[in-house]
């Protein structure tokens, strides 16, 4: 059937500005990591995304290996674009990546020129685009000199086939360094994609005041924990959740006796709120003015739409801040 977008779709949703850019993102963006790969649900990805722009989620993000296998959700996004999409082309914001392991031999991996130039050449036949918003390199190479990686991202600029660019996971010194030559290439760098959940609070420790004062945005990852900073395993562990595949991102192993208490706390305190613990845990990462945009992964639509629930309660008392330290702490 045809998709016909919801006409009210920009009125429920909050956009920020990234860093000191002109573009803006929603406060929720929607990661296509996992569920949109070969093996998915192909019906309930195209829900998702259709979902998602009806709801005035305007940034999908994605990367050359995200699958399984690498390469694939990349594919399905393109055909999902093309068929039911294609007329907003101009209403969206498509990111990719290239940093991870993606084709054998030399020029497959980390930061080269060779290997980035490539990788976005292939990205964007699978998605079927001329040019991604923001193309990203996805982790700090310790070997490739960092001039030629930004050289890299500039030159896909100068191209046409990326209108910015970003990095992810790099440290707050890193960031200083690239940010530095890609200004004085004449391509400032866009925007940063850390990891950043009540569980990994990293980014706090010098990253988000970097950010701040060279005027990057920021955008998170993995703010769910996976989802554990959910209900989903407070009853174990559901089949087909992702702590149930084996792909071996979320193990088993990792959901300790400590972690699911903290999380019947965090839980408990959430709906104490009037909330799900999944949207107190959003509203947690969203609270800092620093972050420009949270993506979420979903495994049906009823979870992306629970979580843009987030977005109606976004204060916390500082007792209840206080309280999730403790919970966190202990
Ligand atoms: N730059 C990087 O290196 C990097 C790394 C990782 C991710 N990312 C990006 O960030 C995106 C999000 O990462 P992530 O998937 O790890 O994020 P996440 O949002 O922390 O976890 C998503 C998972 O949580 C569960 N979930 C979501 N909403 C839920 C709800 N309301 N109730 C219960 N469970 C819920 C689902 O698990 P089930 O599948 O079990 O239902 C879903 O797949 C990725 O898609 C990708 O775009 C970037």
């Amino acid at each position: 059937m045809n998709y016909i977008p919801n006409p009210q779709r920009y009125k429920g949703m909050t956009y920020n500005r990234v860093g000191r850019s002109g573009l803006f993102l929603p406060a929720i963006s929607l990661g296509l990591w996992h569920n949109f790969g070969q093996d998915d649900d192909q019906v309930i990805a195209r829900q998702l995304i259709c979902g998602a722009f009806d709801a005035g989620i305007t940034h999908f993000d994605l990367a050359n290996n995200y699958g399984p296998p690498p390469g694939s959700a990349e594919e399905n996004f393109g055909r999902i674009l093309s068929s039911d999409l294609s007329a907003h082309r101009d209403e969206l914001v498509v990111s990719t990546k290239a940093g991870y392991y993606m084709w054998p031999g030399p020029y497959g991996d980390f930061g080269s020129r060779k290997y980035l130039i490539s990788s976005l050449d292939q990205s964007l036949k699978r998605l079927r685009l001329d040019y991604v918003d923001i193309f990203y390199h996805h982790r700090p190479d310790p070997e490739t000199p960092m001039e030629e990686t930004m050289m890299a991202l500039d030159q896909v600029v100068r191209q046409g086939k990326a209108l910015y660019v970003g990095l992810s996971s790099y440290s707050a010194e890193q960031t200083r360094e690239a940010e530095a030559i890609l200004r004085k290439l004449g391509t400032p760098c866009l925007i940063h994609q850390p990891k950043y959940s009540m569980f990994d609070r990293w980014v706090e420790d010098g990253l988000l005041d970097t950010l701040e004062e060279l005027g990057i945005g920021c955008i998170t990852f993995s703010s769910l924990a996976q989802g554990v900073l959910t209900d989903r395993y407070l009853k174990g562990i559901p089949s087909g959740s992702r702590a149930s595949k084996p792909s071996g991102f979320l193990k088993p192993e990792e959901l300790t006796s400590k972690v699911m208490e903290q999380v019947s706390k965090l839980n408990v305190l959430a709906s104490e709120r009037g909330q799900t613990l999944a949207q107190m845990a959003l509203a947690w990462v969203m609270k800092d003015h620093r972050i420009s945009s949270v993506i979420v992964g979903a495994s049906s639509l009823e979870q992306l739409e629970n979580n843009l629930e987030s977005l109606k309660m976004p204060q916390f008392t500082s007792d209840e801040l206080g309280q999730i330290n403790k919970i966190l702490n202990q």
